[in-house]
């Protein structure tokens, strides 16, 4: 059925107009004033409200077999939650792990999201090993639309790879134009921490921190870095949550090596008292890299406000508390991970308002930029005549409170419980068609699509 957001103020990056979209046969087809537009068209009323392209998460876990267990969504559970919250597309990592074959994994990974999911998505393929067939299977799963690859320098003996495999994916990333977006922690010195503090009978979530430190991160960071240098292929560090490790990649970006940068919600918005907390509730906000110092949260805010950092993403990562009990003797063993994909865009929201940041910034780092970067764009990301039509009403009066009561993601805590949010979807489109209200999911579970991305970092 054809579409018509009437009266909204659209907000993309670089404009900002109050008009009219009408969006059939899935994409937008006309933008403008009082719109005249045949008989059946549903009809919103937007106004007084803003109307945002369709915000897209870069880093979701959503099938993750990790620490001994599995990550709690599936897709149909994160992406209705997703639609909720704003996100019309999210990019999820694809992790086989060093035992496992990375094309058989792949495949894995899109039969979970095939028919399950109800927005769109893609993947970011982990490339966990470098073997004698890895080259051609990565062709492969290039050539099936998939133009991005993970590599973890943390994880040691799991899904870390060592300085050989990194150099070995980057140069191959080089010559099929494809990003690599990499997790920056020293897996060697972790490992090392580790088992110092543990011999010192230091187990509990209030060391996860101590055990990766932000010079092992800043570490990973230039590491990385100097191998893009190296090697010319373009890079994203995921999930930089701190000052040294941030020096380090403006240094880089300052040389003119190929990177770019992403934060993640709970690095925004949490810091490591919450994970300095005892027992289980402490054990709830163990994430890596781990919460920082609080005064990184504003080292962060900074960088994003002045474009230093390009995407903000969540890492959204579930894991209930029977799971995070697998840790109740030593923080090693705590499965690492904290859900968001549902309060991203109204915490990002909100907490940008009173940030002063511009909704200029707002839709550039929580869409745009991602669409981008990862092949999306003109797609996704903005609204224009043929892009899809994934539109965000947003409803800036509305006032509530995060909580695990409320929430859609399958998990028992919700490690923002208790945040204000002002303003949240009251509309959400995947390609044309009404998939939340409200709060509400109202539309069709598994209408999600595979995109299909080209290389575009030659
Ligand atoms: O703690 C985290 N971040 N868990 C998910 C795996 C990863 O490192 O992204
Ligand atoms: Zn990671
Ligand atoms: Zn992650």
């Amino acid at each position: 059925m054809a579409l018509l957001i009437r009266n909204g103020e659209i907000v993309t990056v670089g404009s900002r107009v109050q008009a009219d979209v009408y969006a059939e046969n899935e994409t937008v087809t006309t933008i403008g004033k009082n719109l005249v537009v045949p008989p059946g068209t549903e009809i919103v009323d937007a106004t007084g409200q803003l109307v945002f392209p369709g915000f897209i998460d870069p880093h979701v876990h959503i099938y993750l077999p990790f620490m001994a267990t599995y990550a709690k969504d599936t897709h149909e559970t994160a992406s209705i939650a997703a639609l909720i919250g704003g996100t019309t597309t999210y990019i999820e990592m694809c992790c086989p792990n060093r035992n496992d074959d990375a094309l058989a994994g792949y495949q894995l990974w899109k039969s979970k999201a095939s028919g399950n999911s109800a927005c769109d998505y893609a993947f970011h393929m982990s490339v966990t090993k470098f073997v004698r067939e890895t080259e051609s299977q990565l062709r492969e799963i290039v050539a099936d639309g998939t133009s991005s690859f993970k590599i973890f320098l943390a994880y040691k003996n799991f899904f870390g790879v060592d300085d050989g495999e990194m150099y070995q994916t980057l140069a191959l990333a080089r010559r099929l134009g494809v990003i690599v977006t990499a997790h920056c922690e020293n897996a060697e010195l972790v490992a090392r921490l580790q088992e110092q503090l543990v011999a010192e009978g230091k187990t509990g979530p209030e060391w996860h921190e101590p055990s990766r430190p932000e010079s092992v991160e800043a570490e990973g960071t230039g590491r990385f870095a100097a191998f893009l240098e190296n090697t010319g292929a373009a890079g994203y560090v995921v999930h930089l949550s701190c000052q040294k490790a941030l020096n380090a990649a403006l240094a880089a970006k300052q040389r003119g090596v190929r990177l770019s940068v992403e934060v993640v919600l709970p690095h925004l918005l949490l810091d490591k008292s919450f994970a300095e907390r005892p027992g289980v509730e402490g054990m709830k906000y163990v994430m890596s890299p781990p919460l920082r110092a609080k005064h990184n949260n504003e080292t962060l805010w900074s960088a994003l406000a002045l474009g230093f950092v390009d995407t903000v993403g969540t890492d959204h990562c579930p894991f209930d508390i029977d799971q995070k009990l697998l840790g109740k003797e030593s923080f090693v063993s705590i499965p690492n991970g904290i859900p968001g994909i549902e309060d991203r865009v109204n915490l990002l929201y909100t907490m940008g308002k009173q940030k002063r940041i511009d909704l200029d910034r707002f839709v550039d780092f929580a869409s745009t930029r991602a669409a981008k970067l990862f092949g999306l764009f003109p797609r996704k990301g903005t609204i224009a005549i043929g892009s899809d039509a994934d539109l965000v009403v947003f409803d800036t009066s509305y006032r509530g409170t995060v909580s695990v009561k409320t929430q859609h993601v399958n998990n028992d805590y919700n490690g923002f419980e208790g945040m204000t949010i002002e303003g949240r979807p009251s509309l959400v489109t995947v390609r044309g068609k009404v998939q939340a209200r409200d709060g509400k999911f109202v539309g069709e579970r598994g209408r999600g699509c595979f995109l299909k991305r080209e290389p575009t970092h030659f």
